[in-house]
């Protein structure tokens, strides 16, 4: 009797093992199959920032951080110089074509946008932006908070002419970018203006400028307005400040050398925000938005630092010269750049596009899925 209990638990035991060697092979199937499931489709992308993502919003403005003339755009689709800060596209548009959602991410600014535009995302960036209100003054730009102004502006503009469950279909289903900082910095605490650097020593600047990108963020998911959510924002990247000191014009005059007091206050940022997400994240079930940083720094540092792995010669030095006015009006209407390829600066503080198709990549490889 004990012996033949015994034998039926080692059957069923045998029988145990031979199931689940039957669906071992299925488990991460199923596994991944019920990811898919949550996994909710994108079918809009919205990005808010600086000349990083600017597609041509400064184009009607009295500003000098324009690029709508040669030779910006010379690698462009037609040759077109749209007001996109590089030889040709910005992240933003690459992140839209690698997300399958379009090819070019257009600037709201656009009076020819039709309805398809609309509801596949838009650009509301602005050239010369920053967190801090001071840098879009300085620069003539579209402050950040002018940006969330636009952006209800579009939701209103949506809903006429979809309908609001259409349109809050369209926000839900969206992602969304925030490319700022770097303006911050360069054009204003460190710049030839120190209003700022009278105001605040370097850490309670960064803290300053953290407070204002987490509150930036957050209208997208709470709604400054209105009420909780209503924004809509559901999936966040937070692309982290670039390493300024390493862009051309901000090099000390012909030196091999990346600034180190503007690379460390990126940096310091950067770190700060991170433990932001991570706490943001840990909220999620509160505010119903998944966020996540984005690592600008690291990747694009590491073109710089190992340029021949990637295939470029030129680290220090932009195709269309390296300083502070071989960029935006300054260099309207200069010559087209050959050898762009050889380059990881376009003009002395704008990647090229073959430098920003890399980093994207690398964005993607890394943490850009946690968002989908
Ligand atoms: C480039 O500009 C020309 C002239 O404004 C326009 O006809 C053409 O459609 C533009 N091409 C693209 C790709 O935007
Ligand atoms: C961010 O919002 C909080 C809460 O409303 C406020 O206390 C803080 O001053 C804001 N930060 C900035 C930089 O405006």
């Amino acid at each position: 009797m004990a012996s033949s209990y015994r034998c039926l638990l080692a059957s069923l035991a045998l029988q145990f093992v031979y199931l689940l060697l039957l669906t071992a092979p299925l488990l991460p199937h199923a596994h991944g199959a019920a990811e898919g499931a949550a996994k909710s489709k994108i079918s809009a992308v919205f990005v808010f920032g600086d000349s990083t993502v600017d597609s041509g919003n400064n184009n009607n403005r009295v500003t000098v951080a324009k690029a709508d003339f040669p030779p910006y755009g010379q690698d462009f689709p037609g040759g077109n110089a749209t007001g996109r800060f590089s030889n040709g596209k910005v992240p933003g548009d690459i992140i839209a074509s690698r997300l399958g959602v379009k090819e070019l991410l257009q600037p709201y600014i656009r009076e020819d946008l039709e309805l398809g535009d609309l509801r596949t995302g838009v650009v509301f960036a602005s050239g010369g932006s920053g967190y801090d209100p001071l840098t879009s003054v300085l620069t003539g730009a579209t402050s950040s908070t002018g940006q969330l102004e636009l952006f209800n502006d579009y939701k209103e503009r949506l809903k006429a002419l979809v309908g609001e469950e259409e349109m809050t279909r369209v926000i839900s289903e969206g992602i969304y970018f925030t490319v700022f900082g770097a303006n911050d910095f360069a054009n204003n605490y460190f710049s030839q203006i120190p209003i700022r650097r009278y105001q605040y020593d370097l850490p309670s600047y960064v803290r300053f400028l953290v407070s204002s990108a987490v509150n930036f963020t957050m209208h997208w998911s709470y709604s400054y307005v209105h009420k909780l959510n209503e924004m809509g924002a559901k999936r966040i990247g937070f692309i982290g400040i670039p390493p300024v000191g390493c862009s051309p014009s901000q090099r000390e005059l012909g030196s091999t050398e990346c600034e180190p007091v503007r690379n460390q206050a990126a940096q310091l940022f950067n770190s700060e925000i991170t433990k932001e997400m991570h706490r943001l994240n840990a909220e999620k079930n509160v505010l119903g938005s998944k966020f996540a940083y984005l690592d600008m720094y690291n990747n694009l540092l590491d073109l710089i630092q190992r340029p021949n792995y990637y295939g470029f010669t030129e680290v220090a030095e932009g195709c269309c010269g390296s300083t502070m006015l071989d960029v935006a009006i300054f260099i309207k209407n200069r010559p087209a750049c050959p050898n762009v390829h050889d380059y990881i600066f376009w003009d002395s503080f704008h990647p090229t596009e073959e430098a920003y198709n890399i980093v994207v990549d690398k964005l993607f490889q890394q943490n850009l899925q946690d968002l989908m």
